[in-house]
């Protein structure tokens, strides 16, 4: 069993301060994702926990012991990398095993078992005898992971395993990735700047942004209910769309439009929504439809202009603005809309959020339909 515990973890790099003070636990066998933008923090806070970097501040903990300034090799965690760092000159074999005969740990019979297991594991027994420049690229990651697994480990730190593999083979590794984790149940720490990994890899994801934790829920949760406008923004493709409104008498209040709102979240807790306030709506692409396509949303609609559409094969991407507001929504495909037109825009209203314009932070996420009497209200400013 191993779980691993930040306490107010910091790295500086001189004046740039990489971590900022990260409090996380990871649970036993937990697949925890982070994801962020480049230079956020990520491969900082993997290779701390790994033991390749020393701490400024704060603590690491693995199960209830203190590892903070312990070296890598008494950590016991097996780290996989982005460029796979195989050795050029070394075979499939070699790489794998290589440092397990010098550290007096292993027999030479259970080295032999062990890489047999792993490679039977990974499908790359025909590949021990191959240098790495006879594999392909996602051969050597299978290689790469094949040394991490043979010292069966206490945790995988993986950074960016993926990311130069192309489309089709990412795809195909991430599941396998699933797999081996389905059947180890090794407790898993994996750095991704890809929110489509992140979402599909991680039993919990941690979002960071410039080396602080935005939030850390399930996948789900992080796209139904972000806490702020940068997980809002971050999760989700194509991005949420913001709109300033005015949140004025239960009802988010534009020049197009005039949304009820309600004042009560799906856990029957109250949301103080004010009297008059400014916010930023946030709604997702794929929570905007064409009226036409949904009447059984009932008749909150409003017009907005067509910019550009992008056929995506499986819906069109419609660029639209209202006034001087530029937002997306996804239609049908083959939807016949005209650059230059209008349509008549309706939406869940099970799925509107709303952040604090100077904070970002969110305080209204609507949860349930709003009653039909309500949903017919139109927009009035015409
Ligand atoms: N050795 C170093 N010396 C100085 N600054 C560093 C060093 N390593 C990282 N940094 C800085 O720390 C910050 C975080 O870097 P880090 O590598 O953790 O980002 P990341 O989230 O992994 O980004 P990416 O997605 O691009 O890999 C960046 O501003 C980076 O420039
Ligand atoms: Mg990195």
């Amino acid at each position: 069993m191993t779980t691993l515990k930040l306490e107010n973890l910091r790295k500086e790099y001189g004046d740039v301060v990489a971590v900022k003070g990260l409090d996380l636990s990871i649970r036993d066998g937990e697949f925890l994702v982070i994801v962020g933008p480049s230079g956020c923090g990520k491969s900082t806070t993997l290779r701390l926990l790994a033991g390749l970097e020393t701490v400024t501040d704060g603590a690491i903990w693995m199960d209830d012991r203190e590892v903070t300034n312990t070296e890598p090799k008494d950590r016991n965690v097996a780290m996989v990398f982005q460029n796979y760092a195989l050795y050029p000159h070394m075979t499939g074999r070699r790489n794998i095993t290589f440092g397990m005969n010098s550290s007096g740990s292993y027999s030479d019979e259970e080295i032999d078992r062990r890489v047999a297991e792993a490679a039977d594991t990974l499908d790359i027994t025909d590949l021990l005898d191959r240098k790495p420049q006879a594999m392909s690229g996602g051969e050597r990651q299978r290689v790469a992971l094949g040394r991490a697994i043979v010292r069966d480990p206490d945790a995988f730190l993986m950074d960016e395993p993926l990311s130069n593999l192309d489309a089709k083979l990412r795809i195909q590794m991430r599941a396998e990735l699933a797999r081996l984790h389905a059947e180890f149940n090794t407790t898993t720490v994996y750095v991704t700047h890809d929110q489509t990994e992140a979402m599909t890899l991680g039993e919990r994801v941690v979002v960071m942004n410039d080396g602080e934790i935005m939030q850390v829920d399930p996948p789900q949760t992080l796209y139904d209910y972000p806490k702020n406008r940068f997980v809002a923004e971050f999760i989700g493709d194509p991005a949420m769309n913001m709109l300033d409104v005015v949140v004025e008498h239960d009802f988010a209040v534009h020049e197009a439009f005039r949304l009820p709102l309600h004042r009560e979240e799906a856990d029957g807790s109250g949301v103080d929504l004010g009297t008059t306030r400014d916010a930023v709506l946030g709604i997702r692409p794929e929570d905007l439809y064409l009226a036409a396509e949904r009447p059984d949303l009932g008749k909150t609609e409003f017009t907005a202009r067509v910019d550009v559409t992008e056929p995506l094969g499986d819906n069109l991407l419609v660029h639209c603005s209202v006034g001087d507001d530029l937002f997306k929504m996804q239609a049908a495909p083959r939807s016949s809309l005209e650059p230059g037109g209008t349509v008549s825009v309706t939406y869940d209203p099970a799925r509107l959020h709303l952040f604090d314009p100077e904070t970002g932070d969110a305080f209204y996420h609507s949860t349930e339909s709003v009653s039909s009497d309500e949903s017919v209200e139109r927009a009035t400013t015409d």
